[in-house]
């Protein structure tokens, strides 16, 4: 059969199941209830070709203005529930969590649910119990032992290299979240580049807006051998399997040794992986991907608030200053610390804020319903996906008044909803919503506290953030709100000075803080860079040597070419010069120990050509 009438029977057969599903959903609202309200849908596609590909979070707000803070819409098929009001999503997530905890099958992962590799993404079942309890209990440990001083270490490492070249900080600042989180994870910053690279694929796999198949969702079903989407998931996922299994078992040696780090593999090995506890805490090989999802998370997410803080610092620059008084208050001619948080509640409400005001996973993470359910009078059919809308959360005038605006003031004075006492405590990160809700939030949030009150005191500390200018003096104008499509959002690239505030002090500090902060692979880089400087400078001394040789050369041949035109002058005589050009050093009158002593003495420059050739060398 011709393939036009085959395709047209498929259709027709999928638009038939789409009717009856229809129907199907339609009858099962119970007597009162109404379907949610939302755009209607065409045929099949639903409201697929409204979404954009990029920032899609605008859109779905768009409509949350139009159908308010609950609505609903289809794409193929698919009921999408869309949460603007942090009110109507802990009534749902939180309080009605027995059935909204589960998680919606991710088609270019479709084992996503049941695969026990990625609990943020699993399904809500007896493995997910188990692999969030390990989390749970590892990250409690870090963090009651200041997470070991790890994100303050990579902090100064972080600055440093921030100074030295501010224009590559979207790559540093992916280096200090990535190490911060390896070491964690494994004692070690070895993985963070490795990690970095599996993390980004991973995302592309499972972000909506990422891999084709999470559109078009038929396409799950192309066989791997024409689906480029499947079998770049393999590969990454091979080298991604490799990195988590090699990093534990790199742990396990350190404890046998004796030398290992603090980490949660460690706390895993000492402390959980007895015989009997796997029942309790899952088998290593399950530790192995709890921790490797908790490197993954820190990997992904961090980065993106502390590029946001910079955007924030050049678009409000009064808060910048507000936030050097007081870090110049609290700490006189030193960097924040961890210890000095209480003292500093801007500093945190500039962190709280800057999560605020350019929400790192925009759409939320999705949820998905297990039963039937009814609110406020509105259907929700089992299977629906509910997307906790974190940019729309924050567009909440009622909450946060005026709320394109960056004003860390929101937490900080009496006046405003969002504030809450004593200072010496609020505001933090602990049940914010923009970390997700019910038994499906973020475990992280100790990391992301540490790391950013870290990393965004330390920038403001060291340096004036500050807008670039053209030849002309107009400055660089920096976008509002371009933000990167995935799942987790990023600041587009934009361009900034950085300015250390004390001059050669703030230069001289930044110094130290390098040789703390650096890592034993920095290390390792240092002593290349030296062994590169070393030969360097062998190279460009031999260059010097063989000038030297070849200006002897020239001289003798010179002085040998003069003498020879003083005797044919004088009396005729055959023969000639060398002019063969062969070995310098058997060049007449040049032996090694003249070739040395005039190294010494002639200069290299004498001779353009050679000039040329040492400063390649060099
Ligand atoms: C700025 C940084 C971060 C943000 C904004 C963030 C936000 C979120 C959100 C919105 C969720 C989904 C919550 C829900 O479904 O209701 C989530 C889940 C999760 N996060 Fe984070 N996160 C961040 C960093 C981290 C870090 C550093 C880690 C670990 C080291 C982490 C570990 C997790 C885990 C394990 C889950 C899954 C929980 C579950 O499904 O049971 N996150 N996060």
């Amino acid at each position: 059969m011709a393939a036009g009438p085959v395709f047209a029977i498929v259709l027709l057969l999928l638009y038939v199941a789409y009717l009856k599903k229809k129907e199907h959903n339609r009858n099962k609202i119970p007597p009162g209830a109404r379907p949610l309200p939302g755009p209607k849908g065409l045929p099949l596609l639903g409201r697929i070709h409204d979404v954009p590909a990029e920032k899609t979070w605008l859109k779905f707000y768009e409509w949350a203005k139009e159908y308010g803070p609950i609505y609903q819409m289809e794409i193929f098929g698919s009921v999408h529930v869309w949460i603007s009001s942090e009110a109507v999503a802990h009534d749902l997530l939180s309080r009605r969590a027995v059935i909204y905890s589960d998680r919606p099958m991710i088609p270019n992962l479709p084992n996503n649910r049941t695969g026990g590799e990625y609990l943020a993404l699993h399904g809500r079942n007896d493995t997910w119990k188990r692999q969030r309890k390990l989390a749970q209990h590892l990250m409690a440990q870090s963090a009651n032992a200041s997470l070991h001083n790890y994100p303050s270490k990579e902090r100064d490492r972080f600055l440093y290299l921030l100074y030295q070249d501010a224009s590559q900080y979207r790559e540093y600042i992916e280096q200090f979240t990535a190490r911060t989180v390896s070491r964690l994870s494994w004692g070690s910053p070895h993985p963070a580049n490795l990690l970095r690279e599996t993390t980004f694929g991973l995302l592309e796999t499972i972000s909506p807006s990422g891999a084709l198949p999470n559109i078009i969702s038929w396409l799950m079903h192309v066989p791997y051998c024409l689906s480029p989407w499947k079998q770049r998931e393999h590969a990454r996922h091979e080298v991604e399997a490799g990195l988590f299994k090699s990093s534990v078992r790199y742990v396990r040696d350190a404890v046998g040794a004796g030398t290992a780090d603090p980490s949660f593999v460690r706390t895993f090995v000492d402390t959980l992986s007895k015989p009997g506890d796997a029942a309790k805490w899952g088998a290593e090989a399950e530790a192995t991907y709890v921790v490797g999802q908790m490197a993954i998370a820190g990997a992904l997410t961090i980065g993106s608030p502390i590029q946001s803080f910079l955007l924030a610092m050049l678009h409000f620059p009064e808060w910048q200053h507000k936030l050097q008084l007081e870090i110049d208050d609290v700490c006189p001619g030193r960097c924040p610390e961890w210890d000095d948080r209480e003292k500093m509640p801007l500093l945190r409400a500039v962190v709280k804020e800057v999560i605020r005001w350019r929400p790192p996973v925009p759409t939320g993470i999705p949820h998905a319903v297990e039963k039937d359910d009814v609110y406020n009078g509105y259907f929700i059919p089992a299977g629906a996906t509910i997307h906790a809308l974190e940019w729309g959360i924050t567009r909440d005038e009622t909450t946060y008044p005026d709320a394109e605006t960056f004003n860390p003031a929101r937490w900080l004075e009496p006046k405003y909803p969002t504030y809450k006492e004593p200072l010496s405590m609020y505001p933090n990160l602990a049940g914010f919503s923009q970390f997700g809700f019910g038994r499906r939030t973020c475990q992280g949030v100790p990391i992301v506290e540490m790391d950013l009150f870290l990393a965004m005191g330390g920038m403001a500390w060291a340096f004036r953030i500050q807008k670039k200018r053209n030849a002309d003096g107009t400055e660089v104008p920096v976008h509002w709100n371009d933000f990167t499509p995935l799942l987790i959002a990023k600041p587009s690239p934009f361009e900034f000075d950085l300015v250390p505030r004390h001059g050669d002090a703030t230069a001289h500090a930044l110094r130290g803080m390098w040789e703390t902060g650096k890592g034993e692979d920095d290390e390792e880089l240092e002593r290349a860079a030296e062994r590169d400087r070393r030969s360097a400078e062998d190279r460009h001394r031999e260059v010097v040597v063989r000038a030297a040789v070849a200006a002897a050369a020239l001289v003798a041949r010179k002085e040998k070419e003069s003498a020879v035109a003083v005797e044919d002058d004088d009396a005729c005589s055959v023969g000639g010069s060398d002019t063969s050009g062969g070995s310098l050093l058997m060049a007449p009158g040049v032996t090694p120990k003249t070739a040395s002593s005039l190294s010494s003495t002639s200069s290299v420059s004498d001779f353009p050509q050679l000039r040329a050739e040492a400063d390649v060398w060099s």
